[in-house]
């Protein structure tokens, strides 16, 4: 999310000092075993590729204990097959020659029959709303019908709204400073997630209005909560005084999924929708719920005569009753979590998984799972100064888990038993995960256990637990990506005006940081240490060389990436979410491509993008006037690629997504779906 509503600020108070000397206790046992992960994950990829990348600081993997397998080529080199476009700067979408793009799946696109189709006049109902597609899309993934290309469901987050165009003429309230109700339900309606059945029908896509699978969840849906909060003091409430229930998912931002076909959406900037007018607890300050108002004002429509269950008065957390299931002073702790949908079955409840932590969550992208092995996310803390975290499940993979009776049975089997870390970058191009339990020693000689009680005590302040390690602060951790052919991952830092020259590090090395850039790192065998490098720096074209570290051209130059996704043919696809004016003034957000491991020296060691390789990163689409680029996911044959526009400014005109909105039109722009096809019908993006 970009634009005003997004709230990305420092909140760290820690004083966590990215390359403190820190007596670290597991420093002493960071043995990096990476070997052995990459020989068992080359073997399941089939394509001896070894994952290598320079470490930054110049030190190798070769004091590894564990053999590394032969550097080789791979079989049959991958290459882009396409040329870099310009960059562009109308209200329409421009994209790479030989391709066509088209919208779908707007805001508002009835899902079933039980509410009316879209009005361009904003008049739609709360109860339309509930039935339709959110607003602004972003992260999503396609869950194949029976493996097919051309058939499955769209999950798909709606991260959050612009009211002026929800409403015919903007937000509004009465005299009293209260919103009306139906503005807040028709709001409350429009965030969240869903799920849409996509066809091909004569060859073109069409959303599947009243299949029985589409369906939506809200800020209002009934959920469960999963893990290590589950029925604990800190999530219990009037509305669920047993802790196990809660109401709403909210700024969902990121994505990602399950070996097991579920998808997971993630709680983002949802600290905006409370308010705290009392004493804020230490997780609401360090996390910002507000002490002042909700960003949407929804606490007003408290006390409407037609209020259902504190349907308003939950969204302020300030305690009023005797105790905590007299009010919903606890309401604030049912979010910031990883939620885990069954797409393919409509009569369960979205999950609310704690063990992987508590923040403002951005993606949630799983590692490669390889039988016998634990399985692994990695999830980012979107704020500037916020931390990198990964979950590690205690249940070791089982192949046969693929396809299960009971979706999210396997969820609880894999995701709610695990151990939470956070990441700390060494100067050195190593790193360590710093594990979140109760024994685990804070730098000022304590312990976890001791500052937060226990596991749960722990999650519900992860940030502070993370300060209270010496996590490295990032430059605003988005979406992770792993290389499907060595298990690489790569994360997004879109960016960290709060950076200043005094505080850079060697995985934040500019400050302020305005381009943002990709780092990326191989995790040891035992989850416990990393080696890592920074895979490219955002920048102008025309900037100084300390700017433009990675050499690049008016045809690749970005800034602030945000969501990416490799494709499983090892193709990393990364889009921008920018408000940095020397690139802003050029073009408009995109959809950059490369190989990684394409770029590699003459041993065949992988390398990040310089000024010798830089044509292979290459610009493939860029989106109309006012928008972000975000959500990205492909159909199994790799033949289709689903992106999404988020907050347009004045578009879609027609539902070619390349047509441009003519001169003195206005539309009520809408966030949509965009189809990306190759016009010979071939695969996206390589040759
Ligand atoms: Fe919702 Fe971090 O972008
Ligand atoms: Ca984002
Ligand atoms: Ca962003």
């Amino acid at each position: 999310m970009s634009r005003e509503t997004g709230d990305n600020l420092d909140r760290n108070q820690s004083g966590n000092l990215p390359m403190a000397s820190v007596m670290d206790t597991y420093l002493s046992r960071r043995t990096v075993m990476r070997g052995s992960l990459g020989a068992a994950i080359a073997m399941i990829a089939g394509t001896g590729l070894t994952a290598c990348f320079d470490s930054g600081g110049g030190s190798s993997h070769h004091d590894d204990p564990v053999t590394e397998p032969p550097v080789t080529e791979p079989p049959a080199k991958l290459k882009l097959g396409f040329q870099s476009i310009a960059g562009s700067r109308t209200d329409a979408c421009v994209i790479a020659a030989g391709y066509s793009a088209y919208v779908i799946a707007p805001w508002g696109t009835p899902l079933n029959s039980n509410g009316n189709p879209w009005k361009s006049d904003g008049s739609n109902t709360s109860t339309d709303q509930a039935n339709a597609m959110g607003m602004n899309h972003d992260g999503m993934h396609f869950f194949p019908i029976n493996g097919s290309s051309d058939d499955g469901l769209l999950a798909i987050n709606f991260e959050y709204i612009e009211a002026d165009a929800l409403h015919p003429n903007g937000p509004t309230t009465d005299g009293t400073g209260k919103r009306p109700v139906e503005e807040v339900r028709k709001e409350i309606n429009a965030h969240g997630a869903g799920v849409v059945r996509l066809s091909k029908v004569n060859g073109r896509w069409q959303v599947m209005q009243n299949d029985p699978l589409n369906r939506r969840f809200t800020t209002a849906s009934l959920m469960d909560i999963a893990g290590p909060l589950r029925g604990t003091d800190h999530v219990k409430t009037k509305f669920s005084p047993t802790g196990t229930q809660a109401r709403g998912t909210n700024n969902n931002c990121g994505n990602g999924y399950t070996p097991w076909g579920t998808y997971l959406t993630c709680e983002e900037n949802w600290p905006g929708i409370f308010v705290n007018k009392g004493v804020r607890p230490a997780d609401q300050v360090r996390i910002g719920v507000s002490a002042s108002s909700g960003q949407y004002k929804w606490e007003t429509a408290a006390g409407d005569a037609s209020e259902v269950n504190g349907e308003f008065t939950r969204f302020n957390v300030t305690p009023t009753g005797a105790s905590a299931t007299d009010d919903y002073r606890n309401e604030a702790s049912t979010y910031g979590y990883i939620v885990e949908i069954d797409p393919y079955n409509s009569a369960t409840l979205a999950v609310k998984r704690t063990a992987l932590g508590r923040f403002r969550h951005e993606g949630c992208c799983p590692g490669l799972a390889v039988a016998g092995k634990p399985l692994v996310w990695y999830t980012g803390d979107d704020s500037n100064n916020e931390y990198l975290y990964k979950f590690v499940s205690d249940a070791v993979w089982d192949p046969a888990d693929a396809t299960p009776a009971d979706r999210l049975a396997t969820g609880a089997k894999y995701m709610d038993k695990g151990k939470l870390y956070v990441a700390r970058f060494n100067a050195d191009g190593k790193g360590v995960w710093l594990l979140l339990d109760v024994a685990t020693p804070t730098t000022a000689g304590s312990t976890l256990g001791a500052l937060y009680g226990d596991l749960p005590g722990i999650i519900l302040n992860t940030r502070g637990a993370a300060d209270a390690v010496g996590a490295t602060p990032m430059d605003r951790p988005e979406w992770t990506a792993v290389n499907p052919l060595n298990g690489d991952v790569y994360l997004t830092l879109t960016n960290n005006s709060a950076r200043t020259a005094a505080k850079v590090d060697a995985a934040n090395p500019r400050g302020p940081n305005r381009h943002g850039h990709i780092i990326r790192w191989h995790d040891s065998d035992d989850h416990k240490s990393f080696t890592w490098d920074i895979f490219v720096f955002g920048a102008n074209a025309a900037g100084a060389p300390d700017i433009n570290r990675s050499g690049l051209t008016e045809l690749n130059q970005f800034a602030s990436p945000d969501g990416m996704s490799f494709d499983s043919r090892g193709v990393l696809w990364f889009e921008t979410d920018n408000g940095e004016t020397t690139l802003t003034s050029y073009t408009n957000d995109q959809l950059l491509a490369v190989i990684p491991t394409d770029l590699v020296d003459a041993t065949g060691k992988q390398i990040p993008v310089n000024a010798q390789n830089q044509v292979d990163l290459r610009r493939f689409f860029v989106g109309p006037n006012g928008c972000e680029v975000t959500g990205i996911s492909f159909t199994p044959d790799n033949k289709t690629l689903f992106i999404n526009i988020q907050h347009p400014g004045n578009w879609p005109y027609t539902d070619k997504a390349t047509d441009v909105t003519p001169a003195g039109s206005r539309v009520r722009p809408r966030a949509s779906t965009v189809v990306i096809q190759r016009n010979d019908g071939g695969e996206i993006g390589t040759a």
